[in-house]
């Protein structure tokens, strides 16, 4: 079979690591990939991935390629392309395509889609209103005093969200995204949510249109410094599985989110077929969905991928074609840990350009993967070519060992500026 991974970050790399090892895969295509994704070779024939330069939204670049290389399945990484309709595109080509189509993936696209879908088929989330005019939205900021989530509808670079403590800081917010347009067209709309408290998780579960099929949980790290401290990134690390819910409490979340999701799709006409991606937040009161993400979670993939013990073309296939019915997850009893190398200055500005060593003893540790996300190559050298430059990924029989061993990996890379949490599953071991 013939596949192509669209994306380029570590997500992307873990993608393409885990589809290389299925004997179904003859050739593998990815664009545009990065040096570490062009260094996988594939199990079944040793033939290497290839990466293509095609930006991952030139959606008319990408279908001439898919049509060309005659394409069996097409695997979207990033939620811009889905946004932008790239399933549709590809369906209405013929062409085999795994990832929501342009409809679906409006619950990662649109905040205010996502609000009203799950108020209205009552899945549980923060008190929220949704608002296009700053008055409306500052008397309701007001009526919860000011402590509130203020959310730019649409996709903003993961920066659209505004956690407020007070009025003022509510109103400036709702003045930044509504009236100065901090955030372009993205933030026409937007939703307010009370302020919630508890421990946040990230779910996942693989959809094919009828069946949702529920990943274990992990933690992502979102800020930039130890003890959860400085600015939001993408993410700075994630592990699997985490302590917080019992596999008991898991399944009746799951339940709770994932029941009234399909009913509610089936009712609205939307064919999810992809990763549906909610952020939770345990609160006294019960786990709410924050938002949803129509995507696999970077860096949640590195973990994820590195303890699924399916073939992850059979799954995506089953994804694609409405069988996952048929389908049991199947995961290491090994935890995972990924620790993030991001670029001196990250989440703002940082150099590029700077050589990274250490790559080759890091492979030769056993049970570590280190996946590329922002690295290009130079004079035959890698280097730093991002602001979240690798995600080193270590299994462990459990989270400590998994936590020592992505340290110990990580220890042994350096480029200069580089920066890294030093805390990433302390959380789950305290
Ligand atoms: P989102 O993109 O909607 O998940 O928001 C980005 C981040 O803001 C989340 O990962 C949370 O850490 C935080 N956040 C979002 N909504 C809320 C909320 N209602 N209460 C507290 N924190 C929130
Ligand atoms: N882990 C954060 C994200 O993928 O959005």
């Amino acid at each position: 079979m013939k596949l192509l991974v669209i994306g380029s970050g570590g997500r992307e790399h873990a993608l393409v690591w885990k589809l290389a090892q299925s004997p179904h895969i003859t050739q593998l295509w990815c664009a545009p990939g990065n040096v570490g994704i062009a260094q996988e070779r594939l199990v079944k024939n040793d033939a290497p991935v290839e990466c293509v330069n095609i930006g991952a939204e030139d959606l008319p670049k990408l279908l001439a390629f898919a049509q060309e290389k005659k394409i069996e399945l097409t695997v979207v990484g990033p939620d811009n392309p889905l946004a932008l309709g790239i399933v549709d595109l590809f369906q209405i080509n013929r062409l085999r395509i795994w990832g929501p189509n342009q409809k679906a993936a409006q619950f990662e696209s649109s905040k205010v889609f996502s609000q009203n879908f799950m108020e209205k088929f009552g899945i549980p989330t923060a008190k929220a209103g949704t608002f296009s005019a700053a008055g409306p939205a500052k008397a309701f900021a007001a009526s919860l005093d000011g402590r509130c989530a203020v959310k730019a509808d649409g996709l903003a670079l993961g920066k659209g969200v505004l956690i407020c403590t007070g009025v003022a800081e509510a109103n400036r917010a709702i003045d930044e995204i509504l009236v100065s347009k901090a955030f372009g067209a993205a933030g026409a709309k937007i939703v307010i949510q009370e302020f919630l408290e508890g421990i946040e998780i990230s779910l996942h579960a693989l959809c094919d249109g009828q069946t949702a099929k529920l990943f274990p949980t992990s933690q992502d790290h979102k800020r930039a410094l130890d003890g959860d401290q400085g600015l939001n990134t993408g993410g700075m690390g994630t592990y699997c599985p985490t302590p917080f819910l019992s596999e008991t409490e898991l399944a009746e979340t799951g339940r709770k989110i994932l029941e009234p999701f399909m009913r509610g799709c089936a009712v609205e006409g939307i064919d999810f077929r992809g990763i549906l991606y909610p952020g939770i937040m345990l609160t006294k009161n019960g786990p709410k969905v924050l938002e949803f993400n129509a995507r696999f979670g970077d860096p949640e993939t590195q973990v994820y991928l590195t303890r699924l013990e399916n073939d992850l073309v059979e799954l995506l296939d089953a994804s694609v074609n409405g069988t996952l019915g048929k389908v049991e997850l199947k995961w290491s009893p090994r935890a995972s840990v990924c620790v993030v190398m991001a670029s001196g200055g990250y989440p703002g500005g940082y150099p590029k350009g700077k050589p990274i060593r250490g790559l080759d003893e890091a492979a030769k540790l056993p049970d570590t993967k280190v996946f590329h996300a922002g690295t290009a190559s130079k004079d035959g050298q890698i280097v730093t070519n991002g602001g979240r430059v690798l995600g080193v990924t270590a299994l462990g029989k459990d989270l400590k060992a998994a936590q020592t061993a992505a340290y110990a990996a990580a220890e042994k890379i350096c480029f200069e500026g580089a920066q890294f949490r030093r805390d990433i599953a302390a959380k789950a071991l305290e």
